[in-house]
């Protein structure tokens, strides 16, 4: 299992070139399945899950071809409707190919997803949503068996906000009968971004961007080209890696607008933040300030970074309160940061953190994507030496993290 050794106490300078986002790349591959047109895409990022949701797609039958970060789909030849367990059990965003395949092929046996680190994090709502369009939905043996001879258009409120729920409902909904009206949806730029693909590839869809999703089904689906978004949390997360060490980084490929309420914080801490249309500067020559905040959806703060801000509040002058009301134990880092010599308790779903002078290092553990950030930043920050183990859950979600701040200036080396 691979390790991070970082030696803390560096601080940054430099230009670090951010990825396309994770979190846009996976619905829209699995976007792929809704056409026998190309789907060639440009800016797919590296990373673990998007080689397993590759691998997931490619054994229905659509065709991969990938040259660096151009992928291109071709689904003329999907003879397997199907998401096996061994797959879906190691990425739960599988579930996102139930949708496509239904819509196109009326059919569809797809794994549950078990829970994970962060929560239980059920899919009821994705059911609740296809049941609506028509189809009949069995539970049996840990699969999803789903049928519709043909989706029919229905307005739909599902109970709370769900990405990749949202993104199911509206890959579906572009192939159904009539109209589909997608109340309470989710606003991310990630949303954002798979409905546009949509659009290209000939789907009807008003109200992209707010929670109001209006579509009217069509025949089907042609090919198209498409640049995935930037990743806005990886940006983020090399925001919060400077705010805590100190130094002057630049951000290239990067959008400024998808980010502000974790910009807004930055500043609250001190950073100095200056933008332009792809790039994004960030100089820190001073202890960061607490701040306070909750989690919520878009455009809110995002609950996936608010373990990287817990990183740097720990080090920060004054003390602050973090409130996460996404997920329901989103708080494995604490105990981790706490071995750093960090000050934080929970109660409920808020943590409090009296910010510390230095954080020591130490070994720790990687519980999840998020988590396992913030335990990089912790060790950048800290004095001497932190070893971070498990780091597999950092690689599903960053593309060669260690590789883009030694770039600038970090002591971090994989020890395989
Ligand atoms: C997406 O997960 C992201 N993953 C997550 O990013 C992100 O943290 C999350 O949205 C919230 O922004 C992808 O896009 C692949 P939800 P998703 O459905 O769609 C409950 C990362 O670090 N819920 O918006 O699975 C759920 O339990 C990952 O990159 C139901 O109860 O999240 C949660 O409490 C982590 N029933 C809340 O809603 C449902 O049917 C929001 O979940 C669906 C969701």
């Amino acid at each position: 299992m691979d390790k991070l050794k970082i030696v803390g106490g560096k601080r940054l300078a430099g230009e670090i070139t951010i990825s396309g986002a994770k979190n846009a790349a996976l619905p829209i591959l699995c976007a792929g399945l809704l056409t026998s047109g190309d789907l060639a895409l440009a800016n797919v990022p590296h990373l673990h899950d998007v080689r397993t949701m590759l691998k997931l797609l490619q054994q229905t039958g659509l065709k991969v071809s990938q040259d660096g970060e151009q992928v291109t789909l071709n689904g003329a030849a999907i003879d397997k409707l199907e998401a096996p367990y061994e797959l879906v059990k190691t990425m739960r965003a599988s579930i996102l190919v139930l949708g496509p395949l239904l819509a196109r092929f009326g059919e569809a046996k797809v794994s549950l997803p078990g829970g994970c680190a962060i929560g239980s994090r059920p899919v009821d709502q994705h059911i609740k949503g296809l049941e609506a369009l028509g189809a009949e939905i069995r539970l049996e043996g840990g699969y999803i068996y789903a049928r519709a001879k043909k989706l029919k258009g229905a307005r739909v409120v599902t109970d709370m906000i769900t990405v990749t729920g949202t993104e199911n409902l509206l890959m579906a909904a572009t192939l159904a009968d009539g109209e589909t009206v997608l109340e309470n949806a989710a606003r991310e730029p990630e949303v954002t971004d798979l409905a546009n693909l949509l659009v290209a590839m000939g789907a009807r869809i008003e109200g992209i961007g707010t929670d109001r999703l209006v579509i009217q089904g069509v025949e089907a689906l042609h090919g198209a080209r498409h640049e995935v978004i930037s990743d806005r949390i990886e940006a983020g997360t090399f925001l919060c890696a400077v705010a805590a060490t100190g130094g002057d980084i630049v951000l290239k490929n990067t959008r400024s607008d998808i980010l502000d309420a974790a910009l807004d914080k930055l500043r609250e801490m001190g950073v100095i933040l200056t933008t332009g249309p792809d790039w994004i500067r960030a100089q820190m020559a001073s202890r960061p300030k607490a701040v306070s905040f909750r989690t919520t959806e878009y455009p809110g703060f995002p609950t996936d970074m608010q373990a990287q801000f817990m990183a740097v509040n720990c080090i920060a002058s004054g003390a602050s309160k973090v409130t996460e009301t996404i997920f329901e134990n989103r708080f494995m880092h604490v105990q981790e940061l706490n071995r750093l010599g960090a000050r934080i308790t929970i109660e409920g779903n808020t943590a409090f953190i009296e910010g510390v002078e230095q954080l020591v290092g130490a070994p720790v553990m990687a519980t999840d994507l998020r988590a396992s950030a913030s335990l990089v930043i912790a060790g950048m920050a800290a004095r001497g030496e932190t070893l971070v183990d498990r780091i597999y859950h950092l690689d599903r979600g960053y593309d060669q993290m260690e590789v883009k701040l030694s770039q600038v200036g970090a002591d971090i080396v994989r020890i395989k």
